[in-house]
């Protein structure tokens, strides 16, 4: 499986971290250390309130900015919701759908493929999120969890638009703990997810689609999780927080691929 059809993506996931004007502050730190020519793609999903002076601070970069969750409907009697219009509005570029913590209040799958759907009919690059607990793994059913996952978060997607989605495969049980998978495992599942995407769809979109691992990836451990086959980037939560951390793990996503 060669690297070199699909893109790598290293996205920040901020959580509710961060007000708008530490937020304008990181973006000015970020800028200042970005590193220079060609890159992987980059984007910094950030709380609602934060996309405005994030997308200001980074217009002139190639940084994207996305949102943390989204609504699947147009518009409506919906309070406290955001519509996927509204973020590109605002100028946002990714979403991030599915994530644990928000499955942990009450997410499913159908709500997961209900906001994929949405955020593809609004031209934004969905992060779908999928991962086990430690008990699924330690009952060793991890590859049927991840692959219905994949399966029903990616209902009714057309062929044609697959590839413009972008997997996470991220362990719950090593989100915020410091405890990563291992390359090895890390790349197992992220090579059963492509699997899947073969047989539901091609190899051709297989091949296409990013893929990327999260759970405590940083400056430190990117390197050897990013030279994995089928890992195509990370999302990260802790280590996007300091600009120094980010900027490491950008440069070690820009390592030649295989
Ligand atoms: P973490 O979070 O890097 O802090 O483990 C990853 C995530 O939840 O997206």
């Amino acid at each position: 499986m060669n690297k070199k059809y699909r893109k790598t993506v290293i996205a920040g996931n901020w959580k509710m971290n961060k007000t708008p004007s530490e937020t304008k502050e990181f973006m000015n730190q970020l800028k200042a250390i970005l590193p220079k020519g060609r890159w992987c793609d980059v984007a910094l999903c950030v709380p609602a309130v934060c996309i405005p002076a994030a997308v200001r601070a980074m217009r002139e970069t190639r940084v994207g900015i996305g949102a943390e969750n989204c609504n699947a409907n147009a518009s409506g009697a919906y309070t406290g919701e955001i519509a996927t219009n509204m973020l590109t509005d605002a100028g946002c570029k990714y979403v991030i759908i599915g994530h644990s913590e928000r499955r942990a209040m009450g997410e499913t799958d159908a709500d997961v493929n209900a906001k994929v759907l949405a955020a593809l009919e609004a031209g934004l690059v969905p992060i779908m999120c999928c991962g086990e607990s430690l008990e699924q793994r330690e009952a060793d059913i991890t590859e049927e969890w991840i692959s219905m996952q994949i399966k029903l978060g990616l209902a009714g997607v057309p062929e044609d638009k697959v590839r413009k989605v972008v997997i996470a495969y991220e362990p719950i049980w090593a989100i915020g703990t410091g405890r990563t998978a291992t390359p090895e495992q890390a790349e197992e599942v992220c090579n059963s997810i492509r699997a899947v995407v073969r047989k539901l769809y091609s190899s051709k979109n297989a091949r296409a689609i990013s893929i990327l691992y999260g759970g405590s990836m940083n400056e430190k451990n990117a390197f050897e999780l990013l030279a994995q086959p089928d890992i195509d980037g990370g999302l990260i939560g802790g280590a996007s927080l300091v600009p120094e951390k980010f900027v490491q793990i950008i440069e070690a996503a820009n390592q030649p691929t295989v």
